[in-house]
C-alpha cells in the first residue's frame, strides 16, 4: 500500500492532508484494503499532529460515506438529535425523549447500548417489562408521526468505519485525540439523519476531557463540524465531578427519570435537561430562544411530560403502569449500604469508578457479549457538596451477586475509593460550564 504509506508519512511530517488523501485512506479501510497497522499508525500520527479544521471535516465526511445513512425526511418537523460525550448516570436521554416530544418537537432517537463504565439507554430502556428497540426504519418513522417519539437501536451498518477505527484506537492508545473524537462522535450523528444536533459535553474526571480549555476546544470542533455539513449545531459544557443525578444503573435510572419527569428528580439531572431541552426546542424553531424553551420545557414536567413517557413505552409494547409505579421495574434481591469511613464533606465522585462499580455488580458489560443485570446498579444518597457522618451511607449498591463474593468486594472498594471526602465544604461549582455556537 504505498499510497497510504504516503499518506501516514505526510501527516507524521506535520503536512496537511487534502480531502482526496483522507477519503482515499478510509474507504480503503472501510473496504478491507488498507490493513490495521497502517491504519494505526496514521491514528498515532493524527494524534502527535493533529488535524486542521477542513481535514476534520473531510475525515467525518469519509467515515459518513463508508456505510449506510439514515434519512428523516418522511418524518414532518425539524428533527433534533441529541448526545452526550459518554457520562456516568447520564439519564438525560430518557427524561429528553418524552419531554421534548410533549413539547411538539419530533424525536426519532437512535440509541446505543454500554460498554465498560457507560451506561446505553437501550439497555436502560429494556429494563422495561416488554420494552422493544429493535425497531425497522418504517416503525421508528410511523411511530414518531403518530406519538411524537421513538427509540431504536442504530442500524447496523452505520458508520462501519468508526466501529473499526475505534476498536483500534482502542487498543493503539490513541482514543483521546480531539479530531478523532471529534469525527467519531459527528459521523455517527451525521449519518443518523436529525437536521439539528445539540451536543452535551462532559467536562471533568470522569470525561474524555478533563478541563475546560479541552473541553471548549472539541465542542468548538464538532460544532464547525456540524456547520460544516450543513446541520444547526449546538454544544453544552457541563461539568463531569460526579454522576449525574443520584441513579446508575439500568432500571435504577428509569425510576430516576420517572421521577424526573414527575418533576420530583434531582436538580442536577433537571437542570441540565431543561438546558439541553432548551436548545433542542430552539433549534426546531419552536421557541425565539433556548432560555424559553427550558421554561416551557418546565411547565411540562409532572404532567404531560410523563404521559408523553407512558405513551412511549405502551407503543413500544412496555409496560406503562411503571411510570406511575416503580416498582414494577425489576428489583435488586441484595442493597449493601456504603458506609462513610469518615465525617466531613463529599468533594466529589469520581464518575468513572462509580460506573466501574456499577458495571462489576452486574449493571455493565466488559465485553460487547456479557449479559446485564438490569436491576443492578448504584444509589448516590450523598453528592458533591453534602455533609456526612462517620458510618452513615453514601450510597447503596444494588445487585443480585453474592455480597460476600470477591466481585461485589471490589465493586464495594471502587465505589468508596470513588468518594473524596475533606473536612470542609467544596467550592461551590456549577454543572453548565459553557455554550459553543448559542
Ligand atoms: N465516543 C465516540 O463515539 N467516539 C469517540 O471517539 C469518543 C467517544
Ligand atoms: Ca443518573
Amino acid at each position: 500500500m504505498v499510497r497510504a504509506y504516503e499518506i501516514i508519512l505526510k501527516k507524521r511530517n506535520g503536512l496537511a492532508l487534502t480531502g482526496a488523501e483522507i477519503d482515499y485512506l478510509i474507504k480503503g479501510y472501510a473496504a478491507g484494503l488498507v490493513p490495521d497497522y497502517q491504519m494505526a499508525a496514521f491514528a498515532m500520527a493524527v494524534y502527535f499532529q493533529g488535524m486542521s479544521r477542513e481535514e476534520t471535516l473531510a475525515l467525518t465526511m469519509a467515515m459518513v460515506q463508508s456505510g449506510e445513512t439514515v434519512s428523516l425526511a418522511d418524518i414532518p418537523g425539524i428533527k433534533v438529535d441529541k448526545h452526550s460525550t459518554g457520562g456516568v448516570g447520564d439519564t438525560t436521554t430518557l427524561v429528553l425523549v418524552p419531554l421534548v416530544a410533549a413539547a411538539g418537537v419530533p424525536v426519532a432517537k437512535m440509541s446505543g447500548r454500554g460498554l465498560g463504565h457507560t451506561g446505553g439507554t437501550l439497555d436502560k430502556l429494556e429494563s422495561i417489562p416488554g420494552f422493544r428497540t429493535d425497531l425497522s426504519r418504517e416503525e421508528l418513522a410511523d411511530q414518531v408521526r403518530r406519538i411524537g417519539a421513538a427509540v431504536a437501536g442504530q442500524t447496523a451498518n452505520l458508520v462501519p468505519a468508526d466501529k473499526a477505527l475505534y476498536a483500534l484506537r482502542d487498543v493503539t492508545a490513541t482514543v483521546d485525540s480531539l479530531p478523532l473524537i471529534a469525527s467519531s462522535i459527528m459521523s455517527k450523528k451525521l449519518a443518523a439523519g436529525a437536521d439539528a444536533i445539540v451536543l452535551d459535553v462532559k467536562c471533568g474526571d470522569g470525561a474524555f476531557m478533563k478541563n475546560l480549555d479541552d473541553a471548549l476546544a472539541l465542542a468548538r470542533a464538532m460544532v464547525e463540524i456540524g456547520r460544516g455539513a450543513g446541520r444547526e449545531t449546538v454544544a453544552i459544557l457541563s461539568a463531569m465531578e460526579q454522576p449525574l443525578g443520584r441513579a446508575v444503573g439500568n432500571a435504577l435510572e428509569v425510576e430516576e427519570a420517572i421521577k424526573t419527569l414527575r418533576g420530583e428528580g434531582p436538580a442536577d439531572l433537571e437542570e441540565l435537561c431543561l438546558v439541553l431541552g432548551g436548545q433542542m426546542l430552539c433549534l426546531a424553531g419552536k421557541v425565539p430562544d433556548p432560555a424559553r424553551g427550558s421554561e416551557l420545557l418546565k411547565g411540562l414536567l409532572g404532567g404531560a411530560a410523563l404521559n408523553k413517557f407512558k405513551e412511549l413505552i405502551a407503543a413500544q409494547h412496555g409496560d406503562a403502569r411503571v411510570a406511575d409505579d416503580p416498582s414494577l421495574l425489576p428489583q435488586a434481591p441484595v442493597r449493601l449500604e456504603l458506609p462513610s469511613p469518615a465525617a466531613g464533606f463529599v468533594q466529589r465522585i469520581r464518575a468513572e469508578s462509580i460506573g466501574r462499580s456499577a458495571m462489576l455488580l452486574g449493571a455493565g458489560r466488559e465485553t460487547k457479549e456479557d449479559a446485564i443485570d438490569p436491576a443492578a446498579g448504584i444509589v448516590l444518597l450523598k453528592k458533591a457538596g453534602d455533609a456526612v457522618k462517620a458510618g452513615e451511607p453514601l450510597a447503596v449498591l444494588h445487585t443480585a451477586l453474592d455480597p460476600a463474593s470477591p466481585r461485589v468486594e471490589q465493586a464495594r472498594r471502587m465505589a468508596l475509593e470513588a468518594y473524596e471526602i475533606d473536612a470542609a465544604p467544596p467550592a461551590a461549582s456549577s454543572l453548565i460550564l459553557g455554550a459553543v455556537g448559542a
